[in-house]
């Protein structure tokens, strides 16, 4: 992708995101748009700043990441106003000056203090002001107003060209990453290594990847969420299951992969998670209820317990009776983009919810998937011992073969993900082609 290439696309992409600012405008009843970056944050009673995040409404204007006390103010038909801010701060690297694809479609203002911001924002008419609480500015308090909102927030659901090349480069940017921590683990590395080859391959550091990777070798693959990374090796790599992610101009990638140190048993639940990962991720496609998919992952998943010996149930009734649950207690996968979990999963244009199925409370995604569309197909199968000693003391229990049980219990689960582009045909695995590029 040239610069000039990438420019065209931006144009395009811009001209979609004014689009859809009328269309919210007209819908809430207001004149300007104005969207905050946000501000630093900082530590209680310290001057050590937290990692800035910036505003997900703001990073759909333009790639500007870095860029705390900005403002972007749009009025319908005219061309958008950028205030950057630009300290004069000599402890830190203050933003460079403006530069980009971005930049000649902005009336941009340079500032060096926030509160000069004001001065570049509109007097008259009524502003919907898109972000958060402490980013205020006087007579410009975010209202974030829901009708507003809501819109933004459900056609964020369909990519543009420019995201969709945005996000082909995030997966590019993690593939070299999971290849270094397999490696890592493969040679026997503690977490904290496996996960600083992850980091060195991306050339991310904690403070910018889109989120805390989770890397957990043998049980600490069954915490879904599993937050720390040993600095010790366990002196035996059964299994890593390493989620992590890498981001490209505010775009972010999500992937999983499990690796094992060979065990015949492990190795055939990875291989039957894996078989049936590329079967969903197959059905990502034009008019399909995403929340049938997870009722459907989970009959898939169910069959594969059966399969492996490890429950002796149809899979019809595993569902039925909250089964699969205990080994696969999360949903199929969510919206991803700008944000790692993108708003608007579960809400109509207006803000209803669609309603997950009962007794799935985790599913982040109940949207019928359409054209443009990118989501995440992460099914899983995990050996988490609270949630297996609730379901021994169930009736349904006693169709579950402990012994294999245990024997899987220190390998800790399986989760395999990828994000998946939904189109007019067949689905775009954008994790597997960037895996197969590598
Ligand atoms: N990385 C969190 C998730 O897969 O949703
Ligand atoms: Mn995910
Ligand atoms: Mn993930």
């Amino acid at each position: 992708m040239t610069h000039q290439d990438l420019g065209h696309l931006y144009r395009a992409h811009l001209s979609t995101i004014k689009a859809r600012a009328d269309r919210a405008l007209e819908k809430g009843g207001f004149d300007h748009l104005l969207v905050a970056s946000g501000v630093e944050k900082f530590e209680f009673l310290d001057d050590r700043p937290y990692p800035f995040k910036p505003n997900a409404h703001f990073k759909a204007w333009l790639p500007l990441t870095r860029h705390p006390s900005c403002w972007i103010a749009y009025t319908p038909g005219r061309k958008p106003v950028l205030v950057y801010f630009q300290p004069d701060d000599y402890w830190h690297v203050p933003p460079a000056a403006p530069e980009g694809v971005w930049v000649d479609e902005f009336d941009v203002r340079v500032i060096s203090d926030p509160a000069e911001a004001r001065q570049h924002l509109p007097t008259t008419g009524k502003c919907a002001i898109l972000g958060e609480a402490d980013a205020a500015l006087p007579g410009f308090e975010p209202n974030n107003p829901k009708a507003v909102i809501d819109y933004l927030h459900f056609h964020r659901a369909w990519k543009t060209a420019y995201e969709l090349d945005r996000m082909r480069a995030a997966q590019r940017r993690a593939v070299p990453g999971h290849l270094a921590a397999r490696a890592a683990f493969q040679a026997g590395a503690s977490e904290a290594r496996i996960h600083a080859a992850y980091l060195a391959a991306t050339g991310h550091t904690d403070l910018d990847a889109p989120y805390n990777s989770i890397v957990g070798l043998n049980q600490h693959g069954a915490t879904l969420h599993y937050q720390y990374k040993d600095a010790q090796a366990p002196g035996r790599n059964r299994s890593l299951l390493i989620d992590a992610g890498a981001e490209v101009d505010g775009y972010a990638s999500d992937i999983t992969r499990t690796w094992g140190d060979g065990d015949e048993h492990f190795a055939a639940l990875v291989n039957a998670v894996d078989n049936e990962q590329l079967a969903l991720c197959d059905k990502v496609r034009a008019g399909t209820d995403y929340r049938d998919l997870h009722l459907e992952c989970h009959l898939r998943l169910g069959g594969v317990l059966r399969t492996l010996g490890i429950v002796d149930m149809d899979p019809g009734q595993m569902l039925a009776t909250g089964l699969t649950s205990t080994f696969f207690p999360h949903g199929l996968g969510h919206p991803i983009g700008l944000q790692v979990h993108d708003v608007a999963g579960f809400t109509d244009e207006d803000g209803k919810v669609i309603p997950r199925p009962d007794g799935h409370p985790f599913l982040r995604m109940t949207r019928t998937l359409e054209p443009g569309m990118v989501v995440t197909i992460e099914p899983g199968l995990y050996f988490i011992p609270t949630l297996l000693s609730k379901l021994k003391a169930r009736p349904e229990g006693k169709a579950v073969n402990w012994d294999k049980v245990e024997q899987l219990l220190p390998w800790g689960g399986v989760r395999i993900e990828d994000e998946v582009h939904c189109t007019d045909g067949a689905p775009e695995n954008l994790t597997r082609d960037a895996f197969a590029a590598a």
